[in-house]
């Protein structure tokens, strides 16, 4: 479990114009080593929804109930239906141009770049080509086996017709749910992904789910400069040194 370091208060950032060290021309040309975290502010741009705002994904109650571990244990059958129906419009979606942006800067910096950190799980980082990718809420093409730990790709025949409910229940989606922990996910990489940085984006989150903002502590209290992307004020600022109050579509033009 991450504690949280409590930091000396900083000076709010200033929104705005960034010193061109952290935009994305500075980090490429840069010798900063770079760790990148994000959320579902940068699948908006590849049209999913974010999971809080206006029509975000939890403004529907029941899928915040379905989406936790409570009714993945009493209902198992119902969770999956309702996943497999969320879980065509994430697979035939394509990476937006932030996906592939990010992609390209890993390739660019080689060993410097230290990892993109993700809250998402609809894999449009991988989809886009990156590599080293810490997927620490899971991903939706993958689910594990009840009884063996065993992680197998989501057959996507079991959207057009889903097994016998005897077989599915053998079996859950690889996501982190509600009310779970992170021990089947690689939060211990993406740790080390954020003491070994320079410089630090998160991107896309509210924060409200608190990782990203440990995260953002760990890498300041081993001297790295927080750069938060986002178009609203939120959580993140608070452990920002600077932000970059646009889209991450904005950031990477
Ligand atoms: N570029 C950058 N940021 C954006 C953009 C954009 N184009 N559009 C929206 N945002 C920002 C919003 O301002 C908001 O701060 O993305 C954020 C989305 O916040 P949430 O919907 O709360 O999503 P996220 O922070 O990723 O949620 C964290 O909560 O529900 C759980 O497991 C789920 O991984 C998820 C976690």
């Amino acid at each position: 479990m991450i504690k949280s370091a409590k930091l000396k208060q900083r000076p709010l950032p200033m929104p705005g114009k960034l010193p061109h060290k952290y935009t994305i021309s500075g980090l490429r040309k840069g010798r900063a080593r770079v760790t990148v975290v994000t959320g579902a502010g940068i699948d908006a741009e590849a049209g999913l929804p974010t999971f809080r705002g206006d029509q975000g994904f939890y403004e529907d109650e029941e899928a915040t109930y379905l989406a936790s571990a409570d009714a993945l244990k009493a209902e198992p059958s119902r969770v999956w239906h309702w996943y497999l129906k969320r879980f065509v419009s994430y697979h035939d979606t394509h990476p937006a141009h932030s996906h592939f942006a990010l992609a390209e800067l890993e390739a660019e910096l080689g060993e410097k770049f230290k990892g993109v950190i993700t809250q998402n799980i609809s894999g449009l980082h991988r989809k886009a080509g990156s590599q080293k990718v810490f997927e620490i809420h899971g991903c939706i093409q993958e689910m594990r086996n009840l009884q063996t730990g065993e992680r197998q790709t989501l057959p996507k025949s079991w959207v057009e017709s889903p097994p016998v409910d005897e077989e599915l229940i053998s079996w859950r989606p690889n996501v982190c749910f509600f009310g779970e922990s992170y021990d089947e996910f690689p939060l211990p990489e993406a740790e080390e992904a954020c003491k070994s940085c320079d410089i630090m984006l998160v991107i896309g989150t509210s924060g409200i789910v608190p990782t990203p903002i440990l995260l953002s502590e760990m890498a300041q209290l081993s001297g790295a400069v927080v750069v938060n992307i986002n178009p609203n004020p939120g959580e993140v600022d608070e452990v920002s040194d600077m932000s970059f109050r646009g889209t991450t579509a904005e950031y990477f033009q």
